[in-house]
C-alpha cells in the first residue's frame, strides 16, 4: 500500500548517505532509528568497517579517454545495471510503511538484486511477485531445521532462483541500543515507546494506517503466536547442513557472513556459487575485524575464479569502487537504503541509488577506467596491504 504524503516534513533532498542518515534520525522514532543504525556491543566492528574502507586510497590517473563509462556488472549469468544491490534486512517496513514495496520497485527499475530476509515484513510470495528474478531469498535457520526447509520450498515455489544462507548469527548478538529502547519484533509498545512514537507523529500516523510491521513469513493466519522467534538461537547449523542444502537447492546458492579463509574454502568445497564476505554490518561479533580486510584475504586465498560478494560499512560510490578493487565481484549495502527511505520515502530510495551510481561513475573516471571489470587492485595505492602482516596498515 502506498501511503499519501502527510504535511509534517517535506521529503528530503539527498546528496550523500551521511545526509540520508541525518534526515532518518530526525524523522524516525528513536527506537526505530537505533534498530537500523545500531550494531553489536559497543559498536566497534561497525566503526572499523567504515574506517577501514575510508583508509583505502585509490590511484588517480590522467589522460585516458574515460568519456563513456559503463556500470553494468555480470553476475550469475545476468547483466545487472549497477555493481551494487540491496542487502537482506529484517523488518524494512519499519523504516517507512510500504518500504518493501519501494525496495522491490527500485530493484526492478534499476536492475539490481534485492535480498529478502527470513525476518522480512513482507512474505516471500508477495515479494517474488513484485521483484521477480531480482529477488534473492535470505535464509535463517533457527531451532527447527524443518521450518527452515519449508521456507526454502516456498522460495522455490515462488520462482526465486537465488538463495542466500546467512551463517554469522549462531546467536543474536546483544545490541545495547535495542536493549535500552525495549526494541522487540513484533513491536511491544509500553509508555516509553508510546512517547517516542508520539514525538514522531508523521511516522506513527503512517505506520498506524499501514498496520504495524510483522514477521510476515511466519504469520499463522489464525492470529496465534508466530512460528519464528527472532531472539532464538540459530546455532544448530553445521557444514553437513550446507551440503544437504546444496543437494536440495538447484538454483544459485550464496553463503553470507563469511569472514574466515578456511570457512570460505569449505563453502567452495560444499559447492556454493558465491561467498558473501560480511560481518553483518558489525551487528554480530563486535570484536570482528573490518570486513574489507577479510575480503582481501579471502580473494587472495581463493584466487580470481571464485565469485565474491561484499557488504559492511559501504557508505559511498567511492567505497563500492574500493571494495571492487579489493576483490569483490558485487557489492551490497544495507542501512543506506533504509536511511534513504526514512528520509524521503520512495523518492529517497531512488535518490540514493542515483547518488551512489554517480559517485561510482565519477571515481571510475578519476581512476582511469571505463568498466567495472577494470576495478582491480591495479587502482589501489597500496595493493594487498590488508593481506600482509609485515606492511603497516594505512592510518
Ligand atoms: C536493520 C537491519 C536488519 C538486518 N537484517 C538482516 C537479516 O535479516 N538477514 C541478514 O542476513 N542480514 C541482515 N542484516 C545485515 C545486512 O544484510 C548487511 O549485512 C549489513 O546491513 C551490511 O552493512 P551496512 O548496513 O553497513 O551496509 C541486517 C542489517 C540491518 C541494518
Amino acid at each position: 500500500m502506498v501511503i499519501p504524503a502527510l504535511p509534517f516534513f517535506p521529503p528530503a533532498t539527498l546528496h550523500s548517505v551521511p545526509d540520508a542518515r541525518l534526515f532518518a534520525q530526525r524523522r524516525l522514532p528513536k527506537l526505530v532509528f537505533d534498530y537500523i543504525d545500531g550494531a553489536a556491543g559497543i559498536e566497534g566492528a561497525a566503526l572499523r568497517n567504515q574506517q577501514a574502507l575510508a583508509a583505502i586510497e585509490l590511484c588517480q590517473r590522467a589522460l585516458i579517454n574515460v568519456d563513456q563509462r559503463s556500470l553494468t556488472t555480470r553476475v550469475f549469468d545476468r547483466e545487472w545495471k549497477l555493481p551494487f544491490g540491496i542487502a537482506p534486512m529484517g523488518m524494512c517496513n519499519l523504516s517507512w510503511p510500504g518500504g518493501d514495496n519501494f525496495l522491490a520497485q527500485a530493484a526492478v527499475a534499476n536492475e539490481i538484486p534485492i535480498g529478502l530476509s527470513t525476518a522480512a515484513s513482507s512474505s516471500i510470495e508477495y515479494m517474488c511477485d513484485r521483484a521477480g528474478k531480482n529477488l534473492w531469498f535470505q535464509l535463517y535457520v533457527g531451532q527447527s531445521i524443518d521450518l527452515g526447509m519449508e521456507l526454502v520450498e516456498r522460495a522455490k515455489n515462488s520462482g526465486c532462483e537465488t538463495l542466500i544462507l546467512t551463517i554469522d548469527v549462531p546467536v543474536v548478538a546483544a545490541r545495547i541500543r535495542d536493549q535500552k529502547n525495549g526494541f522487540k519484533a513484533p513491536l511491544k509498545i509500553g509508555p516509553k515507546q508510546f512517547l517516542d512514537f508520539a514525538l514522531h507523529p508523521e511516522w506513527s500516523l503512517r505506520s498506524l494506517k499501514a498496520g504495524a510491521p510483522t514477521l510476515a513469513n511466519f504469520e499463522t493466519g489464525d492470529g496465534s503466536k508466530q512460528k519464528f522467534d527472532r531472539e532464538e538461537g540459530r546455532g544448530k547449523l553445521t557444514w553437513e547442513f550446507l551440503v544437504e542444502l546444496r543437494r536440495q537447492w538447484k538454483g544459485k546458492l550464496v553463503i553470507k557472513g563469511v569472514s574466515h579463509v578456511d570457512d570460505a574454502r569449505k563453502a567452495i568445497d560444499a559447492g556454493v556459487d558465491a561467498i558473501y564476505v560480511s560481518n553483518h554490518g558489525g551487528r554480530q561479533l563486535d570484536a570482528a575485524p573490518a570486513a574489507i580486510t577479510r575480503l582481501v584475504e579471502i580473494r587472495k586465498a581463493l584466487g580470481p575464479a571464485a565469485t565474491l560478494f561484499f557488504d559492511s560499512g559501504v557508505r559511498s560510490g567511492d567505497d563500492i569502487v574500493r571494495a571492487m578493487a579489493c576483490g569483490a565481484d558485487f557489492v551490497f549495502l544495507g542501512r543506506p537504503f533504509l536511511y534513504a527511505m526514512a528520509a524521503a520515502g520512495e523518492s529517497g530510495l531512488q535518490q540514493i541509488i542515483d547518488v551512489l551510481s554517480q559517485q561510482v561513475s565519477t571515481v571510475m573516471a578519476q581512476t582511469g577506467v571505463t568498466s567495472v571489470d577494470q576495478l582491480t587492485e591495479d587502482i589501489l595505492v597500496h595493493p594487498g596491504v590488508w593481506a600482509s602482516d609485515d606492511l603497516a596498515r594505512p592510518k
